[in-house]
């Protein structure tokens, strides 16, 4: 083969390229396989025929491809990026050389046409410009701050969202260090070089705590950074997001708050009804009985209203022992009056015969100082709180109680060796507001201690601690009976009740 030979099989044999040659006014001389796929004319179909059938109409009548001939024929080249037709009327997108042919003497002998079809390139530009609009139009619409920082936390971009919680425009922070948005204490810590640290090891950070705006006022924040590896697996930055939770968490302090309210209001009317029970209704009870008594005495009376008598007796004493029975419970006087021992040890008492569940109660040291009275009624409350949730949930057969003081500190401790509480639920406790372990919790914040619930495997430890505050109260007297010094008594069927006065 002649070099010239292989020189046009190897035109002719091209499909990715459109390869053709016109005649100086724009007719097609000569067509490759490639001009035939990409444009979809066969060889006898196309020779001959003026190149302007390529353009779409309004092109084509514009005079644009005599026009380009121009170019070509006065630089030497024309180049371009169009739509072109095919033979089947539709367009592709087409990235278009035309180059000048001449003799030896420079006269014009044609020109030599190029097409490539690029559709398939421009569709996924157009795909990928869509997408970055997309993700544009989404970061900058989400009310959350959303911005990127360079590997050493300086910030890139930043979105509408960021603006609107932390109050920097664009200009004034893009460059800047993201430590600005730290309070000083944590600065200090160096919080953000950890939190970036974490991120840059992990993948990830995540936290919620406060940050300080613009204007220098501090914000509650969730924060996530994740570190953004580029392709090779370097470190390219990282994306923060922060989301200002101020209302949230300003609601749900009002809400434990409430939890707090509700369980004083709780007491103070369990203290009042004790109290009413005690003080009016056994009262009466007992002066009712004291007049059945004496009657009785009489003597004179005909047999069947004296057994009627004596059934109504025992029936006023039935009632006696159940109101006080109730107002025990309900407060006992025990509490405010022999403290938190006594009144514990009552209970426990009561809860082992009463439930078959075996209570052991351990108090350290055994000669227990009194306490506070919030510390006190906080301690019986969760004592019986937790004693009724391992009768009602835990299925264990006994309990141990510890109330221990040291260090300026009294804890206690409830562990039972149930079922435990299923993880579901006890995620959920965490915010859990009401009476029950949401009560107790914040009972025990609002004494200045905390509380605690874990696995004791088997079972559960439920813990709180709180501030040794001392004894407050003043002596009280109720009826003519100075509580402080009147002696108290449990009795067998374990309802306590006053004696002496
Ligand atoms: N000792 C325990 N053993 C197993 N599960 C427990 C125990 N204590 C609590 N739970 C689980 O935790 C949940 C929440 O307890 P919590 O005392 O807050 O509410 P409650 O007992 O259901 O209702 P209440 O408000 O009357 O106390 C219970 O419903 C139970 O599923
Ligand atoms: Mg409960």
């Amino acid at each position: 083969l002649r070099s010239e030979d292989i020189f046009r099989l190897l035109v002719e044999t091209i499909k990715d390229y459109a390869i053709f040659v016109l005649d100086p006014e724009g007719h097609i001389a000569s067509w490759n396989a490639g001009a035939e796929r990409i444009k979809g004319y066969t060889t006898d179909e196309i020779i001959g025929k003026h190149f302007s059938v390529f353009y779409p109409p309004q092109t084509a009548a514009s005079g644009w491809p005599a026009h380009e001939l121009k170019v070509a024929a006065a630089e030497g080249r024309f180049e371009d990026e169009d739509w072109r037709v095919r033979k089947d009327g539709s367009q592709f997108w087409a990235s278009v050389v035309i180059t000048a042919l001449r003799e030896h003497d420079g006269s014009l002998r044609g020109f030599a046409e190029i097409t490539r079809d690029l559709s398939l390139r421009r569709r996924a530009e157009q795909a990928l410009r869509e997408t970055e609009e997309r993700y544009r139009l989404l970061v900058e619409g989400v009310k959350d701050g959303i911005f990127l920082l360079d590997p050493s936390g300086y910030v890139v971009t930043w979105n509408a969202g960021a603006e609107r919680i932390i109050g920097y425009k664009p200009a004034e922070i893009i460059g800047q260090h993201f430590a600005k948005f730290y309070p000083e204490e944590a600065t200090r810590r160096n919080s953000p070089a950890h939190e970036l640290e974490v991120a840059a090891q992990t993948g990830q950070f995540e936290d919620e705590n406060w940050r300080v705006r613009k204007d220098g006022s501090k914000f509650w924040s969730s924060v996530m950074i994740t570190a953004l590896p580029d392709a090779k697996g370097k470190l390219y930055g990282f994306s923060k997001i922060t989301r200002d939770m101020t209302q949230r968490r300003e609601l749900e302090e009002g809400l434990r708050e409430l939890s707090g309210r509700l369980v004083r209001v709780q007491d103070e009317e369990r203290r009042r009804i004790a109290r009413e029970l005690h003080e009016s209704l056994s009262q009466e009870l007992s002066a009712m009985k004291m007049m059945l008594e004496s009657t009785l005495l009489q003597g004179n009376l005909a047999p069947a209203t004296k057994d009627c008598l004596d059934e109504a007796l025992q029936l006023g004493d039935r009632v006696l022992q159940g109101v006080r029975s109730l107002s025990c419970l309900l407060h006992p006087p025990l509490l405010d009056d022999a403290g938190l021992v006594p009144a514990l040890q009552w209970y426990v008492d009561g809860v082992s015969k009463r439930s078959n569940i075996t209570v052991n109660l351990e108090i350290r040291p055994p000669k227990f100082p009194r306490l506070a009275s919030e510390i006190e009624t906080s301690i019986f409350r969760i004592v019986q709180e937790a004693l009724t949730n391992v009768y009602r949930h835990s299925g264990s057969k006994s309990a141990d109680v510890l109330v221990e003081q040291n260090a300026g500190r009294v804890c206690v401790r409830i562990r039972d060796y149930g079922k435990g509480i299923p993880p579901d639920v006890q995620r959920k406790l965490s915010a859990a507001v009401g009476v029950g372990i949401g009560g107790m919790r914040e009972r025990t914040r609002q004494c200045g201690g905390e509380l605690s619930l874990s696995n004791g495997e088997p079972g559960t430890v439920l813990e709180a601690w709180f501030p040794a505050k001392p004894e407050n109260r003043v002596s009280r007297r109720i009826k003519g009976v100075r509580l402080d010094t009147a002696k108290l008594a449990v009795n067998p069927s374990q309802n306590c009740h006053w004696t002496g006065g």
